[in-house]
């Protein structure tokens, strides 16, 4: 296991009801005016951001809104409220939604105290500064509520990036399942992909001996793989929601990666993705996570099949080790049709003709990327196929 610190200082109130506290929160936490961040109106039509106001004015709170934040959330209303959160002095961002609402909120947060463009956050500036976050979360998949990290697409050129600090870590996330049950099914699925991917992303690593957190990320999958088909069967199951609602938090807090090193090559390869064709984050995943998984296997096989057999089942093939580990790439993928996600480029609506453009703005160049397996722009380029072409 390599040396790590590991800061998580997020307060999270989980269950039934909780936002009705969140004026005690953000008191709690410091704020005295708040920005109101949330979505395309989901927050709003459930009655949420009511319940959100009425908790705040409770406390004494004043607070200011501003809404619409689409998914892959964009610059230009980061913009918007850096300017808004200025006029109104604000001291506090709360995001109600999703990943998008919540980055969009660590975008202002860190773009109201910088004498700058907070673009340069997201384009390798570290960041020393931000307001404080809280948030009210409504979708179980990217994990932002327990993260340090904030991915945003610049408009001009749909460029998606990330900035990262654990000064972006919420100071409060407020996690009441019941409020995934208005979901979608195809925002349900994705989540549970993006989760799932999330511990792959960790769990294909090149340190050994880290048997705590591989049995941790294993944990995690197998959670997902029952519980997902519930919540899809029965969208109002509040026990499996919350099982998820929680997997999608300790998937991304890094609890599961600490001491290891990490991948995180699927996700970038899918940031050109859902950037180009404005897709959703988790379904791209389900097309690019077990495309990467084909192409890298053989760089060590009986990690993956470690994965096969402890997560997918598979009866390990001694003679064959190979098969075993293509098996369970294989039940990963069909469990991410069986749950309505994508597993190709047409059915993602992303097209083979674009590869060059995707390894473009992924501006790998010359050089290689690092992690499980080093990937040149060959190995890219190769990747991207499998993911057009990839059947059942
Ligand atoms: O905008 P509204 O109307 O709220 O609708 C949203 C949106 O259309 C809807 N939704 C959310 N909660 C709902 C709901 N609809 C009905 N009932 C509810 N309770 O769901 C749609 C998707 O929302 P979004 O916030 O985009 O989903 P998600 O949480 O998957 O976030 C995706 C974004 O997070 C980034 C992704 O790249 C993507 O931009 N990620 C952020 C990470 C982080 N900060 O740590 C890590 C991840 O790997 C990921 O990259
Ligand atoms: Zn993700």
């Amino acid at each position: 296991m390599e040396n790590f610190n590991f800061y998580s200082p997020t307060e999270f109130v989980f269950g039934k009801g909780r936002a009705a506290e969140t004026g005690s929160l953000v008191k709690k936490y410091g704020g005295t005016r708040v920005l109101i961040h949330y979505g395309g109106g989901s927050a709003v039509r459930s009655g949420l951001i009511d319940t959100v106001k009425k908790s705040l004015d409770e406390a004494g709170v004043p607070h200011c809104e501003l809404g619409g934040v689409q998914p892959n959330p964009r610059d230009t209303l980061i913009y918007k409220g850096i300017g808004l959160g200025r006029n109104e002095n604000v001291d506090l961002i709360l995001a109600v939604g999703g990943g998008s609402v919540i980055d969009s909120a660590k975008g202002i947060a860190l773009g109201i105290p910088y004498n700058g463009d907070f673009w340069d956050f997201y384009s390798g500036k570290l960041p020393e500064k931000a307001l404080p976050v809280g948030t009210v979360l409504t979708i179980a998949a990217a994990g932002s509520e327990g993260s340090g990290n904030s991915i945003v697409t610049k408009e001009d050129g749909m460029l998606k990036r990330g900035a990262r600090n654990d000064i972006l870590r919420p100071k409060f996330s407020i996690m009441d399942p019941a409020l995934t049950q208005t979901l979608p099914a195809y925002q349900t699925a994705c989540g549970a992909t993006d989760i799932m991917a999330h511990i792959f992303e960790r769990y294909f690593t090149n340190t050994p001996e880290v048997e705590i957190t591989d049995r941790l990320c294993e944990a995690v999958l197998l959670t997902m793989l029952k519980e997902t088909p519930r919540v899809l069967a029965d969208p109002d199951n509040y026990e499996a929601r919350a099982n998820i609602m929680w997997a999608g938090m300790i998937a991304h807090n890094n609890i599961c990666g600490v001491g290891r090193q990490q991948d995180w090559n699927s996700h970038n390869l899918e940031h050109e993705l859902s950037g180009l064709y404005d897709v959703t984050h988790g379904a791209g995943l389900a097309v690019m996570m077990p495309a990467w998984m084909e192409y890298v296997y053989k760089h060590n096989v009986l990690r993956f099949c470690q994965m096969s057999t402890r997560v997918f089942g598979c009866q390990m093939n001694f003679e064959n080790p190979e098969a075993t580990a293509m098996e369970g790439i294989h039940r990963f993928r069909r469990f991410l049709k069986s749950i309505g996600m994508p597993i190709n480029f047409t059915e993602l609506g992303a097209k083979e003709e674009d590869i060059p453009v995707l390894v473009e703005k992924l501006g790998i160049g010359d050089g290689k990327r690092a992690g499980f397996m080093e990937l040149d722009r060959n190995d890219v380029i190769e990747i991207y196929r499998i993911a057009a072409h990839a059947s059942l």
